[in-house]
């Protein structure tokens, strides 16, 4: 790893928004959305039934290592470069990722960014597109901008807006773009997938227009709880063995509060740091907090088991079942109200300086 991502852990202030570069065109940003506590509704019982209701082109060529998915445990998992993300790609998981972006969205008001990147952006790239939601979305939001989603899987769909395109890249490469930059680069939850993050923004700073943006969306996967629920709980062990196991195999689970410091280091400006808070589950009594606890709990329904299954079979020798077993217990955890997990969630961004 770079050097600059042995730097100590550093949380910045939960209402963020922090900004120490005075750039050009910086008024002061208001928080994404207002940082509160989240208090417990008390009237969810076990019983309530709100959760049911809450829940409601590749320009790679495709070779067969690309299509040639290994099969593992009653799932699929990419070809190219086989075994570099250890998550499965088939539509249980692109289904999850999904939720996972209508959660992203309720929790930030529905914007899918933040960085001030102007009404006619025209190269953009989203990284470790996954199902390519965030790009299609993007790029029908934006018919100026030649929208570009890179992914180990090609695994998105092939009815898409005109102006977006797959490819299938590992973006822990070196990048190629420089001569042909980005106005925007966007990355969203590559938690558990990157090894080097350091390197990959430095990247995206070579390949990013001078005045252009850059913005990462990512976790600090650590589970907690604001009263103390989740200690000695089963979701607590769970959590402490999934991101022992991934970094002990080198990828980093908690960037989130991290990213700051990179996109420093690599040289952006006006950089602005917030962290989001995604309750666990449907225990919150804000309807905002309830809904994105609700998408939580639906996209953990397959997500324990997939994040736990390649890692402990490959690497620790589990059994299929006792994977299942566990992955039973901690959802076990997630459903139970009087346990109120909460994930810190951090959004990004800042701007490459004119040369
Ligand atoms: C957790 S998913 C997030 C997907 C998407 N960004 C989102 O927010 O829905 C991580 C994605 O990164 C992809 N990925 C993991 N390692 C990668 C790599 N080295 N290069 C390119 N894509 C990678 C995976 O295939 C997966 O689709």
């Amino acid at each position: 790893m770079a050097e600059s991502a042995k730097a100590p852990e550093q949380e910045a202030q939960p209402q963020a928004a922090q900004s120490t570069d005075a750039g050009p065109q910086q008024s002061q940003p208001q928080p994404i959305v207002p940082d509160q506590n989240i208090e417990v509704d008390a009237r969810v019982t076990d019983n309530d039934s709100s959760y049911g209701q809450d829940l409601s082109t590749y320009t790679a060529s495709l070779t067969s290592s690309v299509l040639d998915y290994r099969k593992e445990n009653g799932r699929t998992y990419h070809g190219y470069r086989d075994g570099n993300y250890l998550l499965p790609n088939d539509e249980t998981e692109l289904d999850r990722l999904d939720m996972m972006h209508e959660m992203f969205l309720t929790s930030m008001d529905r914007k899918p960014f933040f960085a001030p990147i102007g009404p006619s952006p025209q190269r953009v790239h989203d990284v470790g597109t996954g199902s390519g939601m965030w790009a299609i979305q993007f790029a029908e939001q934006y018919p100026s901008a030649e929208v570009i989603g890179s992914d180990l899987s090609p695994s998105q769909p092939s009815m898409v807006p005109p102006n977006v395109r797959f490819i299938i890249d590992d973006v822990e490469d070196d990048w190629v773009d420089e001569d042909d930059p980005y106005d925007f680069i966007h990355s969203r939850f590559l938690s558990f997938s990157i090894k080097d993050f350091p390197k990959l923004i430095k990247e995206c700073y070579k390949c990013t227009k001078p005045g252009g943006w850059v913005e990462f969306q990512d976790f600090d996967a650590t589970c907690r709880s604001e009263d103390g629920t989740t200690v000695g709980a089963a979701i607590e062990d769970y959590y402490r063995l999934i991101i022992d196991g991934f970094e002990s195999q080198g990828y980093d689970t908690r960037p989130g509060p991290k990213l700051e410091g990179w996109f420093r280091d690599a040289g952006f400006v006006d950089v602005k740091a917030e962290k989001i808070r995604l309750p666990l589950g449907t225990w919150p009594k804000d309807k905002r907090f309830k809904t994105i606890g609700a998408w939580n709990l639906m996209q953990v329904e397959s997500g324990f088991e997939a994040a736990a299954m390649a890692l402990l079979t490959r690497f620790h020798g589990w059994s299929t079942d006792e994977v299942k077993i566990l992955a039973a217990r901690t959802l076990k955890d997630a459903r139970d109200r009087s346990i109120h997990p909460v994930f810190h969630f951090w959004v990004v961004y800042g701007r490459k300086p004119e040369a």
